[in-house]
Formats: C-alpha cells, structure tokens, sequence
C-alpha cells in the first residue's frame, strides 16, 4: 500500500470543502491515517516547496499556502500516489477535467484547493517534513478486504 501527503489548502478551508474532498477519498476506499488542521509556518512552508525556489510563482506559493490554515492528511491505499493525483486532476483549474476535485470546485488562477504528492520519493519527504512518525496511525477497518481483495 502507498502513502500520500495531501493538503487541503486555504481556500479549501476558507471555502468549507474540507469534508467534501475528505469524503472522495473514503468513498474511494482509500484510508486516511494522519490528519490535522494547522496554520502553517512560513519555515515549513518553504521546506515543502524549496523544489520551486527560484521560481517566478515561488513567493506567491509560500505566502497562499501561509495565508489561513490547512487540513493536512495521509492517505493510503493501493497505487494511492498516482490514485490521488487522478483524483485531483490539472494544476490549472480551468484546464481539470469534470469529476476531478479541482474540475468541480475551482475554475481561476493558481487557488487550486489541494496539493498532493506527485511521486514514492516526494511522498516519503513530504509525510516526514509534515508528520511525526507517532501521528500516523497503523490500523486495520472492517471493510478493508472488502476494497482491497
Ligand atoms: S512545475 O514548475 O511544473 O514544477 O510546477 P507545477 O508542478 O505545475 O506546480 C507546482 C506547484 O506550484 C503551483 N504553481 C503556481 N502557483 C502560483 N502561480 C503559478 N503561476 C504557479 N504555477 C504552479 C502549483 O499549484 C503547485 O502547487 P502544489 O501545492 O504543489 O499543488
């Protein structure tokens, strides 16, 4: 089973979307195994995206992701990197196809809702940079074979 990192960015949260986008991932069967609501340090925030330092859009990025709090979570399932990213659909609003979070809740410039990990290696960094290893939890549902057989 893989692991993600998703954000629940501040427009989000600001535009009470949290269940929604916390209900495609359940119903997907996919497990979350971390989660929390937190105001975001500048520090962190330029930990998680020192990979777009430099860039034209990285100032922006740090102070939109600083600018209200986020719900952050791990999600696991089967193949749930790629799964997710799916499930997000394009960077660019506009450009996300219908029935992805972004194609049915955002449409204009760059507040595009949700950050997920784009592969295993940002995956692990990222639920390190943002988790401690005793806020993820390692148990088992009921309906699990029921998704997962
Ligand atoms: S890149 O350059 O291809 O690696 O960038 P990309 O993967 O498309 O996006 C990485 C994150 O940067 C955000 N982004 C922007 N924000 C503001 N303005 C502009 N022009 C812009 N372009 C990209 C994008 O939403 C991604 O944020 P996260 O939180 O990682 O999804």
């Amino acid at each position: 089973m893989q692991k993600t990192l998703v954000i629940v960015k501040p427009d989000g949260v600001q535009r009470a979307l949290v269940g929604k986008i916390l209900a495609r991932f359940e119903e997907r069967g996919m497990k979350i195994v971390a989660l929390k609501m937190m105001q975001v340090s500048r520090d962190l925030a330029e930990q998680h995206y020192a990979v777009h330092q430099g860039k034209f859009f990285y100032a922006g990025l740090v102070s939109y992701i600083v600018s209200s709090p986020v719900v952050a979570m791990v999600i696991e399932g089967h193949e749930a990197i790629g799964a997710v990213r799916a499930m997000v659909g394009a960077t660019r609003p506009w450009e996300a196809a219908a029935g992805t979070i972004r194609g049915d809740y955002a449409l204009m410039g760059l507040r595009n809702l949700i950050h997920a990990s784009d592969a295993p290696d940002t995956a692990e960094k990222e639920i390190a940079l943002w988790f401690t290893p005793a806020e993820l939890c390692a148990y088992t549902r009921e309906m699990d074979r029921w998704v997962n057989e």
